[in-house]
């Protein structure tokens, strides 16, 4: 091993802070080839004598996929904090989507022009690279942004390093219309180098040594008695009241809140129709949310399950604590095939119970 990357990972290795996995290799070597591209590239924008001579190193982007737990996160956050070039960002890709209908919205309140040519004009001025977590697409309105976008960003020479739970081939399948997806799909196939991480080991179950007490079933008298506990505790006993978020120029009415600490029932945060910017909201504005009443999800309530993965995304990401109440353990929470993407979320509520997270 020789790059900074391929360093790091040794260097955590020998610190007993991560298992040397032979899974990961492949595309720990395949980032550390990217980063040393992206080094020889700024070296060449720099040095006049070398940009007479010869053309620019290529910097291809990687697209890491595979099972839930297996550090592609991990892996691409090594790579990002190792690499040392300037113009460089890493966002979840919740996030990044919400960003983009924003500056969309906002674009289009001033001018008659194409905001995505604006967009990926501003996004390339101010980053060479972009580190994309979670990729996926959901929805028709996602997917034709980012059709145009990414094909404007890779024209313009961005690299992008994203990870995702699916193959390309795999993208938005089922979605409506997704004849007009397919062209990113193409882009993505021509453009950038696809790692699959084998491994078969999900770190997060393995990090089960789980502090039991955060996750509480079933929903019998003593679960709200449990839920007070830990709020008394986290507040020390101070009074909650309901706070309101401001979220894109709306109001988002919390019932009980105290300084970091949110107390807050399924029945509130995924019954109603709010959206990944309201979780974000939450995720940033708290340290500890005690989730109550989640139900055993099953068909008839996947909408509410679906906004129930975006809530723990956003929480997960943001790594705040979660304490719940449910009617089942967590291994029965979800009753149905028809929830993609509860396999993710299965995985991060374990690891946010395990003392690691905690
Ligand atoms: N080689 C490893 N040794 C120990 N823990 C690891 C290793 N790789 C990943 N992990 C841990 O496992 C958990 C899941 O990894 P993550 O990168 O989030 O998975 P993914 O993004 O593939 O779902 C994280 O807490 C991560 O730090
Ligand atoms: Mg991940």
């Amino acid at each position: 091993m020789s790059g900074l990357l391929e360093n790091k990972y040794q260097e955590l290795v020998t610190l007993g802070r991560i298992d040397y996995d032979p899974a990961q290799l492949v595309a720990l070597q395949q980032l550390q080839k990217l980063q040393d591209q992206l080094l020889a590239h700024a070296e060449y924008k720099q040095k006049l004598t070398l940009r007479k001579w010869r053309s620019p190193p290529t910097c291809r982007s990687l697209y890491i996929f595979g099972e839930v737990g297996r550090g592609k996160s991990m892996l691409m956050d090594l790579f990002y904090e190792t690499c040392p070039i300037e113009k460089k960002r890493r966002v979840h890709f919740h996030a990044f989507m919400l960003e983009i209908h924003n500056f969309v919205h906002q674009w289009h309140q001033q001018h008659d022009s194409d905001a995505m040519s604006a967009l990926a004009q501003h996004i390339i001025q101010t980053q060479q690279l972009l580190c994309l977590d979670e990729f996926h697409v959901t929805d028709i309105a996602d997917a034709m942004l980012i059709v145009r976008l990414f094909g404007k960003l890779i024209n313009l020479g961005l690299t992008v390093v994203t990870t995702s739970n699916y193959h390309p081939n795999e993208l938005y399948r089922g979605g409506l219309q997704r004849e007009l997806f397919l062209p990113f799909i193409k882009l993505l196939q021509e453009n950038t180098d696809t790692i699959y991480l084998s491994g078969n080991k999900d770190y997060r179950c393995s990090q089960q040594s789980a502090v039991n007490t955060r996750f509480y079933f079933p929903l019998n008298e003593h679960a709200s008695e449990f839920a007070q506990q830990h709020c008394q505790q986290l507040t020390n006993y101070a009074p909650m009241h309901a706070i309101t978020l401001q979220v894109l120029g709306r109001d988002l009415v919390l019932s009980a809140a105290c300084e970091k600490i949110s107390m807050i029932s399924f029945e509130e945060l995924c019954v109603q129709a709010l959206g990944p910017s309201d979780y974000l909201a939450i995720a940033s504005q708290f340290k500890t949310v005690i989730l109550t009443g989640i139900p055993r999800l099953n068909s008839e309530l996947r909408n509410e399950a679906k906004r129930f993965i975006t809530l723990i995304d956003a929480l997960y990401e943001y790594k705040v604590q979660l304490i719940c109440t449910a009617a089942v353990p967590l291994d029965q929470l979800c009753d149905t095939d028809d929830v993609i993407d509860f396999a993710r979320t299965h995985s991060r509520l374990l690891e946010m119970q395990s003392a690691r997270y905690v």
